[in-house]
């Protein structure tokens, strides 16, 4: 007879934090007598030919620190279920059909799924199909609601801060404006806390439309209070009061969500004209995605990974793992996908933000 079988898979944008949580998962799940199959390239591995493998405390043993996912992951294909900010779409039936028929035939009595909020949709979808679907919270945006935090989110944070430290000496040096661009979709939180950390003077965000004549006059006055370099952070989905959202065209075809980017060289041109002082621009793009984990990121991913086999266990399906006053929890997963968290643009960071003179642009 197959054993009980836990299947286990990463969809959606790569992040450092993910394979610790399969460390935690296959740890767990093994001590309770479980097996374990991690289904590859996300949800795709659940479709005819299946592609999975089978993995046991060994093959997870030495693969916390490292950045990425051993699974592989796709944030393309039939499992797409967001197409923009909190807009789903349906998952064409035959699709949720096969992949459930191939998780009976493996025997697989649950899936614990590992994604963004795009990821947690389709996975409710599967639940409605008839999986018993455990959820992990992932993405370094932090967008997602019911958790205070997620994995990843810190190692980017600390990719910016490291990048503001290299910028600073350099823009100093030059007496040059420096335009940082980051990663966060339609969430700021990126953005606002590696800028604070790294020294940023103006912090752009999608939650508070800026206006270029406030940033350029708040740079100027640093200007002619004798201040030679502003470090500018913006977070790419920040827009101006008086435009809009800056996307990438893609040569690929296919559903997802659409590329975003490009206002950091649009800010940088708009200083350099309002200010006439030199300006040069940086996307840190997917260096924020790459690379070890933080230990921070390490720790929560690992017991993120627990969590979601003590959910198994107590059959709480349709559930996903949940921080909240450093505890591990759960939470259902439709209050995790009906919106995106973003920066409450009055709260209290922002407001601590500007306490210290940072320009948020409005
Ligand atoms: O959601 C995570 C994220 O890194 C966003 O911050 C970014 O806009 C997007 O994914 C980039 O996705 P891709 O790797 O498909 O370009």
């Amino acid at each position: 007879m197959i054993p009980k079988r836990i299947g286990v898979l990463t969809s959606g944008g790569d992040c450092p934090g993910l394979n610790a949580v399969l460390h935690g998962v296959v740890s767990a799940a093994t001590t309770r007598g479980y097996e374990v199959l991690g289904f590859l390239d996300g949800y795709e591995g659940l479709l005819n030919p299946v592609r999975y493998q089978r993995l046991n405390p060994l093959s997870v043993s030495h693969i916390s620190h490292l950045g990425g996912t051993i699974l592989g992951t796709t944030n393309r294909g039939r499992f797409v279920a967001k197409v923009g900010a909190g807009k789903k779409s349906e998952i064409d039936p035959n699709i949720l059909k096969q992949a459930r028929d191939n998780c009976r035939a493996l025997n697989v009595h649950a899936l614990i799924c590992i994604g963004g909020d795009g990821s947690l949709s389709t996975s409710l979808q599967l639940q409605k199909a008839g999986v018993n679907v455990v959820g992990v919270p992932k993405t370094i945006d932090n967008d997602i609601l019911a958790t205070a935090s997620t994995f990843g989110f810190d190692s980017a944070v600390t990719c910016v801060v490291d990048s503001l430290d290299r910028l600073h000496t350099t823009a100093r040096s030059h007496k040059r404006i420096m335009v940082v661009e980051t990663m966060g979709r339609h969430a700021g939180w990126i953005a606002l806390h590696g800028g604070l950390a790294g020294g940023a003077d103006a912090i752009l965000i999608p939650e508070i439309p800026f206006y270029y004549s406030k940033v350029g006059a708040f740079a100027k006055k640093r200007a002619s209070l004798g201040i030679s370099s502003t470090m500018i952070v913006v977070a790419e989905g920040a827009f101006p009061a008086k435009g809009r959202l800056s996307t990438i065209r893609s040569g690929l075809r296919g559903k997802g969500e659409v590329r975003i980017g490009g206002i950091g060289e649009q800010v940088a041109r708009q200083m350099e004209k309002r200010t006439g002082q030199e300006t040069r621009h940086v996307v840190l793009g997917h260096l924020q995605r790459g690379g070890n984990p933080t230990a921070l990121d390490r720790i929560l991913g690992t017991r993120f990974g627990i969590g979601a086999v003590e959910l198994v266990v107590k059959n709480k399906f349709g559930h996903m793992v949940s921080y909240q006053n450093y505890e591990i929890g759960g939470v259902p997963i439709s209050q995790a996908v009906a919106r995106i968290r973003t920066v409450p643009p009055k709260g209290q960071f922002v407001r601590h933000a500007r306490e210290i003179g940072i320009c948020v642009g409005d």
